[in-house]
Protein backbone atom coordinates (compact mmCIF):
# COMPACT_ATOMS: atom_id res chain seq x y z
CA UNK A 1 0.00 0.00 0.00
CA UNK A 2 1.11 3.25 -0.70
CA UNK A 3 1.20 5.96 1.83
CA UNK A 4 -0.36 8.65 0.29
CA UNK A 5 -3.69 5.34 0.98
CA UNK A 6 -3.92 5.79 3.71
CA UNK A 7 -6.63 7.64 5.77
CA UNK A 8 -6.18 10.39 7.55
CA UNK A 9 -5.39 11.78 9.69
CA UNK A 10 -2.31 8.93 11.13
CA UNK A 11 0.35 8.70 13.00
CA UNK A 12 3.56 7.27 10.75
CA UNK A 13 7.01 7.03 11.24
CA UNK A 14 9.45 6.98 8.38
CA UNK A 15 11.74 3.92 8.82
CA UNK A 16 15.08 5.35 7.18
CA UNK A 17 15.07 8.48 9.53
CA UNK A 18 14.40 6.22 12.74
CA UNK A 19 16.92 3.58 11.68
CA UNK A 20 19.52 6.70 11.13
CA UNK A 21 18.44 8.38 14.46
CA UNK A 22 18.98 5.05 16.34
CA UNK A 23 22.35 4.43 14.93
CA UNK A 24 23.74 7.90 15.06
CA UNK A 25 22.78 8.75 19.07
CA UNK A 26 24.39 4.64 19.33
CA UNK A 27 27.83 5.96 17.41
CA UNK A 28 27.74 8.45 20.21
CA UNK A 29 27.33 6.42 23.20
CA UNK A 30 29.63 3.69 22.21
CA UNK A 31 32.12 6.13 21.15
CA UNK A 32 32.15 7.92 24.85
CA UNK A 33 32.07 4.17 26.14
CA UNK A 34 28.77 5.51 27.97
CA UNK A 35 25.74 2.78 28.11
CA UNK A 36 22.41 3.92 26.63
CA UNK A 37 19.33 3.36 28.15
CA UNK A 38 16.87 4.37 26.17
CA UNK A 39 13.66 5.46 27.51
CA UNK A 40 10.84 3.91 25.85
CA UNK A 41 7.85 6.81 26.98
CA UNK A 42 8.27 8.57 23.84
CA UNK A 43 7.28 5.55 21.23
CA UNK A 44 5.72 2.87 23.77
CA UNK A 45 6.20 0.63 21.32
CA UNK A 46 7.69 -2.84 20.98
CA UNK A 47 8.96 -3.19 17.25
CA UNK A 48 11.10 0.63 17.89
CA UNK A 49 12.36 -1.22 21.60
CA UNK A 50 13.61 -4.36 20.21
CA UNK A 51 15.21 -2.17 17.93
CA UNK A 52 17.39 -0.16 20.10
CA UNK A 53 17.97 -2.78 21.84
CA UNK A 54 19.91 -4.45 18.78
CA UNK A 55 21.62 -1.54 18.31
CA UNK A 56 23.25 -1.65 21.43
CA UNK A 57 21.37 -0.14 24.03
CA UNK A 58 22.33 -1.76 27.57
CA UNK A 59 18.43 -1.71 28.44
CA UNK A 60 15.57 0.28 28.51
CA UNK A 61 13.80 2.96 30.82
CA UNK A 62 10.15 2.98 31.37
CA UNK A 63 8.64 5.65 33.34
CA UNK A 64 5.87 3.61 34.60
CA UNK A 65 5.86 -0.24 35.61
CA UNK A 66 2.75 -0.67 32.86
CA UNK A 67 5.22 0.12 30.61
CA UNK A 68 7.26 -2.17 31.62
CA UNK A 69 5.05 -4.88 31.78
CA UNK A 70 4.30 -4.23 28.17
CA UNK A 71 7.86 -4.62 27.36
CA UNK A 72 8.87 -7.71 29.52
CA UNK A 73 5.36 -9.13 27.87
CA UNK A 74 6.52 -8.03 24.49
CA UNK A 75 10.14 -10.24 25.03
CA UNK A 76 12.01 -7.59 26.35
CA UNK A 77 13.28 -9.03 29.55
CA UNK A 78 16.51 -7.44 29.68
CA UNK A 79 17.65 -4.49 32.84
CA UNK A 80 14.54 -2.37 32.83
CA UNK A 81 15.15 1.21 34.71
CA UNK A 82 11.87 2.71 36.78
CA UNK A 83 12.88 6.12 37.26
CA UNK A 84 9.92 6.60 39.69
CA UNK A 85 8.69 6.24 43.31
CA UNK A 86 7.21 3.43 43.47
CA UNK A 87 4.33 3.87 46.24
CA UNK A 88 1.40 1.45 47.88
CA UNK A 89 1.15 -2.11 47.98
CA UNK A 90 -1.09 -2.66 44.13
CA UNK A 91 1.99 -1.29 42.50
CA UNK A 92 4.56 -2.96 44.67
CA UNK A 93 3.03 -6.61 43.70
CA UNK A 94 3.47 -5.53 40.22
CA UNK A 95 7.28 -4.71 40.92
CA UNK A 96 7.73 -8.02 42.76
CA UNK A 97 6.24 -9.94 39.86
CA UNK A 98 8.53 -7.89 37.14
CA UNK A 99 11.33 -8.68 39.00
CA UNK A 100 10.86 -12.46 39.31
CA UNK A 101 11.16 -12.15 34.96
CA UNK A 102 13.69 -9.35 34.30
CA UNK A 103 16.60 -7.25 35.95
CA UNK A 104 14.32 -4.04 37.07
CA UNK A 105 15.95 -0.90 39.32
CA UNK A 106 13.62 1.84 40.38
CA UNK A 107 14.33 5.01 41.83
CA UNK A 108 13.76 6.42 45.04
CA UNK A 109 13.92 9.60 47.13
CA UNK A 110 12.69 9.13 50.18
CA UNK A 111 11.99 7.48 53.48
CA UNK A 112 8.73 6.16 53.17
CA UNK A 113 9.90 5.12 49.41
CA UNK A 114 12.59 2.76 50.35
CA UNK A 115 10.83 1.20 53.39
CA UNK A 116 7.88 0.71 51.52
CA UNK A 117 9.62 -1.00 49.16
CA UNK A 118 12.05 -3.32 51.48
CA UNK A 119 8.89 -4.04 53.36
CA UNK A 120 7.20 -5.23 49.84
CA UNK A 121 10.18 -7.05 49.28
CA UNK A 122 10.53 -9.15 52.16
CA UNK A 123 6.95 -10.12 52.38
CA UNK A 124 7.09 -11.38 48.42
CA UNK A 125 10.62 -13.16 48.89
CA UNK A 126 12.16 -10.69 46.34
CA UNK A 127 15.39 -8.30 46.43
CA UNK A 128 14.39 -4.72 44.65
CA UNK A 129 17.27 -2.82 43.27
CA UNK A 130 17.08 0.54 43.90
CA UNK A 131 19.10 3.86 43.00
CA UNK A 132 18.67 7.46 44.77
CA UNK A 133 17.29 10.03 42.48
CA UNK A 134 19.38 13.64 43.41
CA UNK A 135 18.16 16.67 42.46
CA UNK A 136 20.09 18.63 39.66
CA UNK A 137 18.00 21.29 38.89
CA UNK A 138 14.36 20.16 37.50
CA UNK A 139 12.93 21.03 40.86
CA UNK A 140 10.67 17.64 40.05
CA UNK A 141 11.66 14.69 42.06
CA UNK A 142 14.94 14.30 44.08
CA UNK A 143 16.57 14.63 47.49
CA UNK A 144 17.59 18.31 47.07
CA UNK A 145 21.72 17.47 48.08
CA UNK A 146 24.25 15.41 47.60
CA UNK A 147 24.53 14.75 51.35
CA UNK A 148 20.89 13.70 51.52
CA UNK A 149 21.74 11.28 48.60
CA UNK A 150 23.92 9.47 50.49
CA UNK A 151 21.91 9.67 54.11
CA UNK A 152 19.32 7.78 51.55
CA UNK A 153 21.42 5.18 50.18
CA UNK A 154 22.97 4.20 53.51
CA UNK A 155 18.97 3.51 54.62
CA UNK A 156 18.70 1.62 51.09
CA UNK A 157 22.41 -0.41 51.96
CA UNK A 158 21.22 -1.88 55.34
CA UNK A 159 17.49 -2.27 54.62
CA UNK A 160 16.35 -6.21 54.20
CA UNK A 161 15.46 -7.12 50.54
CA UNK A 162 17.26 -3.83 48.98
CA UNK A 163 20.11 -4.01 46.69
CA UNK A 164 21.52 -0.08 46.31
CA UNK A 165 22.81 0.10 42.51
CA UNK A 166 23.69 3.93 42.71
CA UNK A 167 21.99 6.88 41.67
CA UNK A 168 20.22 9.26 38.70
CA UNK A 169 19.19 12.83 38.35
CA UNK A 170 17.02 14.66 35.81
CA UNK A 171 17.66 16.36 33.29
CA UNK A 172 21.76 16.78 33.10
CA UNK A 173 23.07 19.10 31.05
CA UNK A 174 26.57 19.60 31.31
CA UNK A 175 26.04 22.03 34.12
CA UNK A 176 24.71 19.76 36.57
CA UNK A 177 28.54 17.93 36.59
CA UNK A 178 29.14 19.01 40.17
CA UNK A 179 26.26 17.59 41.90
CA UNK A 180 26.87 14.27 40.16
CA UNK A 181 30.76 14.85 41.43
CA UNK A 182 29.98 15.47 44.50
CA UNK A 183 27.43 12.86 44.89
CA UNK A 184 29.44 10.19 44.14
CA UNK A 185 32.61 11.43 45.66
CA UNK A 186 30.47 11.07 49.07
CA UNK A 187 29.00 7.79 48.17
CA UNK A 188 32.66 6.86 47.45
CA UNK A 189 33.49 8.34 51.09
CA UNK A 190 31.08 5.81 52.37
CA UNK A 191 31.46 3.13 50.71
CA UNK A 192 28.48 2.33 48.73
CA UNK A 193 27.93 0.66 45.58
CA UNK A 194 27.20 3.09 42.95
CA UNK A 195 27.14 0.35 39.81
CA UNK A 196 24.38 2.68 38.22
CA UNK A 197 25.37 6.55 37.58
CA UNK A 198 22.86 7.38 35.40
CA UNK A 199 21.89 10.88 33.96
CA UNK A 200 19.20 12.05 30.93
CA UNK A 201 17.79 14.21 28.36
CA UNK A 202 17.43 14.14 24.54
CA UNK A 203 18.32 18.13 24.82
CA UNK A 204 21.95 17.54 25.97
CA UNK A 205 22.30 13.91 24.33
CA UNK A 206 24.74 14.60 22.54
CA UNK A 207 26.67 16.67 25.45
CA UNK A 208 26.68 13.87 27.65
CA UNK A 209 30.46 12.72 27.12
CA UNK A 210 31.02 16.31 29.37
CA UNK A 211 30.19 14.24 32.74
CA UNK A 212 32.36 11.56 32.25
CA UNK A 213 30.73 10.29 35.42
CA UNK A 214 27.46 8.75 34.00
CA UNK A 215 27.53 5.18 33.38
CA UNK A 216 24.39 5.63 31.02
CA UNK A 217 22.50 8.13 29.77
CA UNK A 218 18.25 7.98 29.41
CA UNK A 219 17.15 9.77 26.03
CA UNK A 220 13.54 9.17 24.89
CA UNK A 221 12.88 11.23 21.88
CA UNK A 222 16.17 10.67 20.10
CA UNK A 223 14.77 8.41 17.57
CA UNK A 224 11.41 10.48 16.14
CA UNK A 225 12.77 14.11 16.73
CA UNK A 226 9.71 16.53 16.52
CA UNK A 227 9.36 20.42 16.01
CA UNK A 228 11.70 21.41 18.93
CA UNK A 229 14.41 19.49 18.07
CA UNK A 230 14.00 20.56 14.79
CA UNK A 231 14.08 24.74 15.44
CA UNK A 232 17.08 23.41 18.40
CA UNK A 233 19.08 21.77 15.37
CA UNK A 234 18.96 18.29 16.77
CA UNK A 235 17.16 17.12 13.91
CA UNK A 236 17.03 18.46 10.80
CA UNK A 237 13.29 17.77 8.86
CA UNK A 238 14.29 14.56 7.12
CA UNK A 239 15.23 12.92 10.90
CA UNK A 240 12.15 13.92 12.06
CA UNK A 241 10.67 10.25 11.51
CA UNK A 242 7.75 10.46 13.54
CA UNK A 243 4.55 12.88 10.99
CA UNK A 244 1.03 12.87 11.22
CA UNK A 245 -0.51 12.84 8.03
CA UNK A 246 -3.72 15.07 7.98
CA UNK A 247 -6.01 16.27 5.32
CA UNK A 248 -7.15 19.99 4.31
CA UNK A 249 -11.07 20.00 5.20
CA UNK A 250 -11.38 23.38 5.10
CA UNK A 251 -10.78 26.92 4.08
CA UNK A 252 -12.76 29.24 5.63
CA UNK A 253 -11.34 32.50 4.99
CA UNK A 254 -7.64 33.07 2.65
CA UNK A 255 -6.00 33.20 5.62
CA UNK A 256 -7.20 29.86 7.57
CA UNK A 257 -7.03 26.75 6.56
CA UNK A 258 -8.20 24.09 8.98
CA UNK A 259 -6.65 20.07 9.14
CA UNK A 260 -8.36 16.94 9.90
CA UNK A 261 -6.12 16.93 12.94
CA UNK A 262 -6.59 18.79 16.05
CA UNK A 263 -5.46 17.94 20.13
CA UNK A 264 -6.62 14.22 20.09
CA UNK A 265 -4.21 13.64 16.94
CA UNK A 266 -1.15 15.82 18.32
CA UNK A 267 -2.19 15.80 21.92
CA UNK A 268 -2.32 19.57 23.10
CA UNK A 269 1.14 20.33 23.71
CA UNK A 270 2.24 23.39 22.26
CA UNK A 271 5.30 25.07 21.73
CA UNK A 272 6.42 28.62 21.87
CA UNK A 273 8.35 30.32 18.91
CA UNK A 274 9.46 33.89 17.80
CA UNK A 275 6.31 33.41 15.65
CA UNK A 276 4.16 32.64 17.94
CA UNK A 277 2.59 29.62 19.58
CA UNK A 278 2.97 26.41 17.32
CA UNK A 279 1.17 22.99 17.64
CA UNK A 280 3.04 21.25 14.99
CA UNK A 281 5.30 22.35 11.93
CA UNK A 282 3.62 21.53 8.58
CA UNK A 283 6.60 19.81 6.33
CA UNK A 284 5.19 21.09 2.86
CA UNK A 285 4.49 24.98 4.18
CA UNK A 286 7.09 25.62 6.28
CA UNK A 287 6.09 29.29 6.53
CA UNK A 288 2.68 28.12 7.79
CA UNK A 289 1.55 28.28 11.50
CA UNK A 290 -0.54 25.83 13.20
CA UNK A 291 -1.17 27.84 16.04
CA UNK A 292 -4.06 26.26 17.51
CA UNK A 293 -6.79 23.21 17.85
CA UNK A 294 -10.00 21.99 19.00
CA UNK A 295 -10.20 18.25 19.69
CA UNK A 296 -10.47 17.16 15.86
CA UNK A 297 -9.77 20.47 14.11
CA UNK A 298 -6.04 22.06 13.86
CA UNK A 299 -6.30 25.69 12.95
CA UNK A 300 -3.51 26.82 10.79
CA UNK A 301 -2.71 30.29 9.47
CA UNK A 302 -1.32 30.34 6.24
CA UNK A 303 -1.11 34.01 5.86
CA UNK A 304 2.32 34.10 4.93
CA UNK A 305 2.87 31.09 2.70
CA UNK A 306 3.33 32.57 -1.50
CA UNK A 307 0.80 29.58 -2.37
CA UNK A 308 -1.78 28.24 0.02
CA UNK A 309 -2.88 24.70 0.85
CA UNK A 310 -6.32 23.52 -0.77
CA UNK A 311 -8.74 21.54 0.65
CA UNK A 312 -8.11 17.97 0.06
CA UNK A 313 -4.50 18.46 -0.13
CA UNK A 314 -2.34 16.28 2.71
CA UNK A 315 -0.23 17.75 4.81
CA UNK A 316 2.64 15.76 7.09
CA UNK A 317 2.53 17.36 10.44
CA UNK A 318 5.74 17.12 12.86
CA UNK A 319 4.58 17.48 16.59
CA UNK A 320 6.48 19.64 18.94
CA UNK A 321 6.37 17.04 21.46
CA UNK A 322 6.27 13.59 19.98
CA UNK A 323 5.72 11.63 23.72
CA UNK A 324 1.86 12.59 24.05
CA UNK A 325 0.99 12.87 20.49
CA UNK A 326 1.97 9.10 20.72
CA UNK A 327 0.27 8.36 23.34
CA UNK A 328 -2.87 9.63 21.39
CA UNK A 329 -3.09 6.61 19.04
CA UNK A 330 -3.34 3.10 18.92
CA UNK A 331 -0.62 2.50 16.03
CA UNK A 332 1.63 4.02 14.07
CA UNK A 333 2.50 3.29 10.42
CA UNK A 334 6.11 2.12 9.58
CA UNK A 335 6.61 3.52 6.04
CA UNK A 336 9.70 3.76 3.79
CA UNK A 337 10.13 4.97 0.29
CA UNK A 338 6.42 6.10 0.17
CA UNK A 339 5.49 2.41 1.13
CA UNK A 340 3.60 0.81 4.13
CA UNK A 341 6.07 -1.62 5.41
CA UNK A 342 3.98 -2.65 8.85
CA UNK A 343 1.59 -1.36 10.60
CA UNK A 344 2.76 -1.26 14.98
CA UNK A 345 0.54 -1.18 17.98
CA UNK A 346 1.32 1.24 20.64
CA UNK A 347 0.95 -1.30 22.82
CA UNK A 348 2.14 0.94 26.16
CA UNK A 349 -0.25 3.55 24.95
CA UNK A 350 -2.15 5.38 28.38
CA UNK A 351 0.11 3.17 30.83
CA UNK A 352 -0.41 5.56 33.29
CA UNK A 353 0.07 3.33 36.19
C1 LIG B 1 13.46 10.48 34.42
C2 LIG B 1 13.61 10.75 32.97
N1 LIG B 1 14.69 10.29 32.33
C3 LIG B 1 14.88 10.48 31.00
C4 LIG B 1 13.94 11.18 30.25
C5 LIG B 1 14.17 11.34 28.77
O1 LIG B 1 14.26 12.65 28.40
P1 LIG B 1 13.94 13.12 26.88
O2 LIG B 1 12.48 12.98 26.71
O3 LIG B 1 14.40 14.53 26.86
O4 LIG B 1 14.72 12.27 25.98
C6 LIG B 1 12.80 11.69 30.89
C7 LIG B 1 11.80 12.46 30.14
O5 LIG B 1 10.78 12.88 30.61
C8 LIG B 1 12.63 11.47 32.28
O6 LIG B 1 11.55 11.94 32.94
Amino acid sequence: MRVDELDTPVLTIDLDALEENLARYQRYYDEHQMALRPHIKTHKTLAIAHRQMAQGAIGLTCQKIGEAEVMVAGGLTVDILIPFNIIGKTKIDRLARLTRQTQITVAADSETTVRGLSEGAQAEGVTFGVIVEVEAGMNRTGVQTPAAAVELAQLIDKLPGLELRGFMAYPTPPASRPIIQETLHLFDKAGLAHPIVSGGGTRWAMEAHEIPELTEYRIGEYPTGGEGHLRAGRHTVEQCSLRVIATVISAPTPDRVILDAGSKTMSASTLQTPEGTSMGYIVEYPEARFYGASEEHGHVDVSACAVKPQIGERVQVLPVHPCPCVNEHDEMVAVRGGLVEAVWPILARGKIR
